[in-house]
């Protein structure tokens, strides 16, 4: 394949994987916030808020969920809504781009609902200002006409609460983040956690997994659930073919590695971005766009997706000029760290 021909079957190939990863993530997302695998105290403190709203009466106070991508933010979000009993009124920061767009969501909630605004980091300014208001006392300020004659009318809204979700809470304006009534940053989830999602996941897919075989992917899933689901299936399809369909610690292993996912749930991109830091850069310290430039990615890709967890796993470290491969990093490797540098 050629040129456009290959693009194409990218195109094909990547979207595809995309739809098919929509649909289990909608089949396999918890429902109610006891089906929700660890996070135990943004659970305890949700389940709170929720009951105290309801022995109230009043919506739910305005939340803000950040964390990577993956480890339950949109599914909290339709959790909250469930629990109170409300509707779920899903949008996206780049989907709103004028005022006017969120305006017409604004005066069609119906009383009490949630509306979820994902990646609310990427909501143009214009969109945020319209919001300020409609957070605080529930008012919309609309203008009519233009020109001289333009006059500002004020709209009651239905109370609704506000759940927003951001894989960079560093780029909330203050104003914003000091409109919600709580603020959670999810983390990464424990491999324990994470054999719970694979398990409850194979029930609902009815696949047999043994404790090894649960517990293989748990640590190859990168702290992530999304991941961990994503894994069982790569998992599922291999034992279906090469075995009886039971998912043992053997077939994990052989499925994972048949799909590039080392040991630690490194793929090739992460392997790919530590290589060029010890190799390009003899260690670093690099800039990050320089890193994305060596790896053919983009910036902000590496920054959200990738770099969280080579950080948390203490493969990577942040220094005020750029990016630096750490001694766990040249371990996995294989490579031996510059002696000279005096750093290790
Ligand atoms: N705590 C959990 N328990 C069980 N399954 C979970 C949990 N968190 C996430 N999942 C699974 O992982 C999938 C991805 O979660 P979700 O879409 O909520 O992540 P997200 O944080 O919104 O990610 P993004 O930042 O990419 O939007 C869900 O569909 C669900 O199947
Ligand atoms: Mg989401």
């Amino acid at each position: 394949m050629r040129g456009k021909e290959a693009e194409d079957f990218v195109r094909v190939v990547t979207s595809e994987v995309k739809d098919e990863e929509r649909e289990f993530d909608a089949a396999l997302r918890p429902r109610w916030l006891g089906e929700f695998v660890g996070q135990a105290r943004i659970k305890e403190q949700l389940e709170l808020l929720v009951e105290g709203a309801r022995a109230r009466g009043e919506p739910l106070d305005h939340v803000l969920l950040s964390g990577p991508p993956g480890l339950g933010k949109t599914t909290l979000a339709g959790i909250v809504a469930n629990e109170i009993g409300v509707g779920f009124r899903p949008t996206s920061g780049p989907a709103l781009e004028r005022a006017g767009d969120l305006a017409a969501i604004l005066t069609n909630l119906e009383e009490g609902d949630v509306l979820f605004v994902d990646e609310v980091h990427r909501m143009p300014r214009t969109v945020e200002e319209v919001l300020y208001p409609a957070l605080e006392d529930f008012k919309l300020d609309v203008i009519i006409g233009k020109g001289p004659s333009a006059r500002s009318i004020r709209l009651e809204l239905p109370r609704f609460t506000l759940v927003a979700a951001t894989t960079r809470p560093g780029r909330i304006t203050l104003p914003l983040r000091e409109r919600f009534g709580f603020s959670p940053r999810l983390d990464y989830y424990s491999d324990h956690e994470l054999a719970q999602v694979v398990n409850r996941s194979a029930g609902i897919l009815g696949v047999q997994v043994e404790k090894g075989g649960a517990e293989e992917i748990a640590q190859r899933s990168r702290g992530t659930p999304r991941i961990a689901n994503r894994l069982l299936r790569r998992v599922r399809d291999y034992a279906q073919v090469r075995g009886d369909g039971t998912v043992t610690e053997e077939s994990a292993k052989l499925a994972l590695a048949l799909f590039e996912v080392d040991e630690r749930g490194l793929d090739k991109l992460d392997l790919a971005i530590l290589l060029a830091l010890v190799t390009k850069f003899q260690g670093g310290p690099v800039g990050l766009s320089t890193l994305g430039a060596a790896v053919a990615e983009e910036t902000e890709t590496i920054e959200d997706v990738y770099e969280p967890y080579l950080l948390q796993i203490g493969f990577l470290k942040r220094t005020p000029r750029g990016r630096m491969a750490t001694a766990a990093a040249y371990a996995h490797l294989g490579v031996s760290p510059p002696a000279a540098t005096g750093l290790f």
